[in-house]
């Protein structure tokens, strides 16, 4: 086994061992790693563009009269796209932090429809029925109870309400998802566990969801920008590095790493999968 073998094996062990447990992933390290990097994720270009948003909305049946519930809003990038089209958007976040810079944005745009409220998404803090459309973009992987999650989008929705969710998947191999998981997780400690996309259609349909559409898309990503963002520390870039280039085969197929020059220095960009699902709470006639 090689040097960097050995070092990476090292690393996907240690950052799979950083404990998986409650505490590790408390919503307390949710807001302490967003409520420290809040300017970061309002001006990131990857969470502002976003194609699959853009799609996301051409899919949906908006009627101006709906009110939407945004969970995990992060910079309010997704409240802000669907406001236009309806009567109200409230914007929910698990970090202060996150909320209060989501507002300056949008108000920063002219949009007065955005109203915001601290909510976790496994536990959301709304009577039953109470919205026409719940949307969570790029957040989800970071959700101690996912499927909870969904259950209590289900219960918030109204009978024929829409359920839309964009965010990173990882393929169906199981090593595979465990590598991406903990290069995910050394990135960023608040990071719990990216799916696969088969999960998250079994997590609709267990919550009582008809699926309507699944779109399986991939994103390429700079490295260094995505470290920025975490303020990731030198030593542990090169750590995320070693993950890169010694990637288990079936991860390094999903994360096609595309190094320029020297792998620990030179530019490097990657691939996350990306999954846009769109599900719908059945009508009351149904
Ligand atoms: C990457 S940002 C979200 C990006 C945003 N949805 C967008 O479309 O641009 C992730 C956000 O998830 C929030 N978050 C993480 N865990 C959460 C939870 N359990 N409940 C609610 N919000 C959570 C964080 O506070 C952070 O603001």
């Amino acid at each position: 086994m090689s040097f960097y073998h050995a070092y990476s094996l090292a690393f996907a062990w240690h950052a799979m061992s950083i404990p998986f447990t409650i505490a590790a992933m408390s919503t307390e390290l949710v807001q302490r790693q967003f409520g420290m990097h809040v300017q970061n994720y309002v001006a990131s270009a990857d969470h502002a563009q976003g194609e699959r948003l853009e799609r996301m909305l051409a899919l949906l049946p908006f009627a101006p009269e709906w009110r939407v519930l945004d969970v995990a809003t992060g910079g309010g990038h997704t409240a802000l796209a669907v406001a236009p089209f309806v009567r109200e958007v409230v914007a929910g976040d698990v970090t202060i932090e996150m909320l209060v810079a989501a507002r300056r944005f949008i108000q920063s745009h002219g949009v007065s429809n955005v109203t915001f409220e601290q909510a976790e998404a496994g536990s959301l803090p709304f009577v039953n029925g109470a919205f026409d459309l719940v949307t969570c973009r790029l957040a989800a992987h970071h959700f101690l109870q996912a499927a909870q999650f969904v259950c209590e989008s289900a219960r918030v929705l109204k009978p024929g309400g829409w359920f839309a969710l964009i965010d990173n998947v990882t393929p169906p191999d199981s090593l595979a998802a465990q590598h991406i998981n903990a290069f995910e997780k050394l990135r960023d400690p608040s990071h719990v566990w990216e799916y696969a996309a088969s999960d998250w259609e079994a997590f609709c349909l267990a919550a009582g969801l008809t699926l309507r559409h699944v779109e399986h898309h991939h994103k390429s990503l700079d490295f260094e920008p995505w470290c920025d963002r975490m303020s990731v520390p030198a030593l542990v870039r090169r750590q995320l590095r070693v993950l890169l280039w010694h990637a288990p085969a079936a991860a390094r197929e999903a994360l096609n790493p595309q190094f320029s020059s020297d792998p620990f220095t030179g530019p490097v960009t990657f691939t996350f999968g990306e999954l846009l699902l769109i599900a719908q709470r059945p009508p009351a006639s149904a």
